[in-house]
């Protein structure tokens, strides 16, 4: 099981490497479309419970998050924050940073 898993893992991260930031196959989500089902799959996921379905879904979801910019707050914080969500989503387990809800909203969501 846990072979399985690791191999998982480096199948995913050669499908990343290969789609980049172009992953959404030419329709891009706004961070508002992100917002519909990221919150959902993140709880869900971090408390161990997400299909494997879900979890990609999820990584599909933080990546579009990361391609996109905020129209508040540090770029560059953004990138580093949204780049530890992918790399969290990969893992499908704990999801510490997706779940911060606040701690993103106050650096980069309007009122
Ligand atoms: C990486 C940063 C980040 C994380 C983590 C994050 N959000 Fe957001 N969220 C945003 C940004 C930025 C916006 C504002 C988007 C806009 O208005 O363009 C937003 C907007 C929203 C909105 C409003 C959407 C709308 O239609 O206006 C909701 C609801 C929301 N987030 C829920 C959540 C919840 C719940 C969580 C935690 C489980 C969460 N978000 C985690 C960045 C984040």
């Amino acid at each position: 099981m846990k072979k399985f898993a690791v191999l998982g893992l480096v199948a995913l991260a050669f499908a990343v490497a290969a789609f980049g930031v172009n992953a959404q196959e030419g329709k891009k989500l706004s961070i508002k479309d992100v917002m519909k089902k990221f919150p959902a799959l993140a709880k869900k996921i971090n408390k161990g419970e997400g299909s494997d379905a879900e979890k990609k879904e999820f990584v599909e979801l933080a990546k579009a998050l990361a391609a996109n910019t905020p129209k508040k707050g540090d770029a560059e914080e953004w990138k580093k924050r949204t780049a530890t969500i992918v790399g969290e989503a990969e893992k499908g387990e704990k999801q510490p940073c997706a779940t911060n809800c606040k701690g993103c909203h106050d650096l980069h969501k309007g009122k």
